[in-house]
């Protein structure tokens, strides 16, 4: 008999919850919590669906390596067939050690050092997207000392109000990215008789988490009418990156609607002479990761109970620095009594009152190491931790196959403490 196929992604089944057939307490006992846990089915199927929405002209996918780059997750990427999106020397380093080519690179970033353009340069990485004049100046002499030619596109900023909270805006004149409209002729100009530059395009990315599929198509509107003026004053504007940004709905784990999102470039685009790249992060990865968490204790606050984890801020910044909401369950449902109790906060050691991953849930009864999901914790997660309180870092563990594999190595207090340097003269003489 065969047995059937696992469920992709996270699934409950006889009250537990599983990834790809495997139990999470299962990988809470094995690998330790706090613990992130990835699915390879599920990010295989986020990239499939993006790839299947898409109609013509189809843009190529970059993805943005930001939202998760653990190497496991960027080799999966490789094999997919997806390019890169980086921001820093980090990004390059870790995208070429999972087998990218720096011809599937796109290189973007307001403050590119002069050390990260060269490297850029020297290795030929497929494209530039610069931000401001003073780059551009710095790209032409840097390019010149070289003897280089790079391919480098200007990000333009259309001044739009899109993004799902303000720190994830990125497309307005109050913000640092881009270049505005009316500078940017100018500076295409200078980029294309500049003789060591190749002017690649333009580039555009307005905010992230968007679920308004009209702010994309009001932005590329701007920019494909710029595009063709740029065109038809005889400047070539062979590629158009169209950015990141699509959003997701962390209440239940769908997608904003990629059919809108394609639609909207097969509308704008159709029949144009622009090669098209996107630049997708968080549709990509966030549903297909989930952060473990034990319960420590419970404890009965005046009038609500705090559930207090051994995950923190430190481990998930998202809801405390964006007011993110996360899903929270326990991996296996016992009796649900959450409507008979008062909500609860879900809380870290942390000594700080941000320090939450969900504020008045209703939650069922919990003991102490009960295992909670904090669910879609797959993008701009486990990549923002931090050692804050001196708390080591979540281990990461992917499953494929239906086999859990340690994807991180467990931090250990001695690399810790073994990272921080007493001065000599601080030392005890021994
Ligand atoms: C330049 C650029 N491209 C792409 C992305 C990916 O955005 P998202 O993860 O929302 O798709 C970002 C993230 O903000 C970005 O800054």
């Amino acid at each position: 008999m065969t047995r059937p196929k696992p469920a992709i992604g996270f699934h409950r089944q006889d009250n537990q919850l599983y990834v790809d057939g495997v139990a999470l307490c299962d990988i809470a006992d094995n690998f330790g919590t706090p613990c992130y846990v990835y699915s390879a089915a599920a990010i295989t199927q986020a990239v499939q669906n993006l790839t299947a929405a898409l109609t013509e002209p189809k843009p190529k996918i970059h993805y943005a390596v930001k939202a998760n780059s653990n190497l496991a997750v960027l080799r999966l990427m490789q094999r997919l067939g997806v390019h890169v999106d980086l921001v820093s020397a980090g990004e390059y380093a870790r995208a070429c050690a999972a087998g990218f080519t720096p011809a599937q690179m796109v290189f973007s970033g307001i403050g590119k050092t002069d050390a990260e353009l060269r490297e850029a340069i020297a290795n030929n990485i497929g494209q530039i997207n610069a931000e401001s004049a003073p780059e551009v100046k710095r790209l032409i002499a840097l390019a010149s000392e070289m003897g280089a030619r790079p391919a480098v596109a200007l990000r333009i900023n259309p001044d739009s109000q899109a993004g799902g909270h303000a720190k994830l805006s990125t497309g307005s004149h109050q913000t640092k990215f881009g270049i505005p409209l009316d500078e940017a002729a100018t500076l295409y100009k200078t980029m294309a008789e500049s003789g060591t530059i190749q002017p690649a395009g333009l580039a555009v990315h307005i905010g992230s988490q968007i679920m308004e599929m009209d702010d994309f198509a009001e932005a590329w509107q701007k920019m494909r009418g710029f595009a063709d003026a740029l065109r038809e004053a005889g400047y070539e504007v062979p590629k158009l990156d169209l950015g990141g940004g699509i959003g997701v709905n962390y209440n239940d784990g769908t997608t904003a609607d990629l059919k809108t999102f394609a639609g909207a470039i097969t509308q704008i685009f159709a029949d144009s002479p622009y090669q098209l790249a996107i630049e997708p992060g968080r549709v990509l990865v966030a549903e297909a990761g989930c952060l473990l968490a034990r319960v420590i204790h419970t404890k009965e606050g005046v009038d609500k109970r705090f559930i207090i984890i051994d995950a923190a801020m430190n481990d998930l910044i998202r809801p405390t620095l964006y007011e993110a909401y996360h899903r929270i369950e326990p991996v296996r449902e016992s009796v649900d009594d959450a409507d008979t109790l008062p909500p609860a906060d879900i809380v870290g050691p942390i000594c700080e009152t941000g320090d939450y991953l969900g504020l008045a849930r209703p939650m069922p009864a919990l003991e102490t190491g009960d295992v909670l999901a904090v669910r879609s914790a797959g993008a701009y997660s486990a990549v923002m931790r931090s050692n804050y309180n001196s708390r080591v870092m979540a281990a990461e563990v992917l499953v494929l196959d239906g086999a859990a594999h340690r994807i991180s190595k467990p931090q250990t207090l001695d690399d810790l403490l073994g990272a921080d340097i007493i001065p000599p003269a601080l030392r005890d003489e021994t």
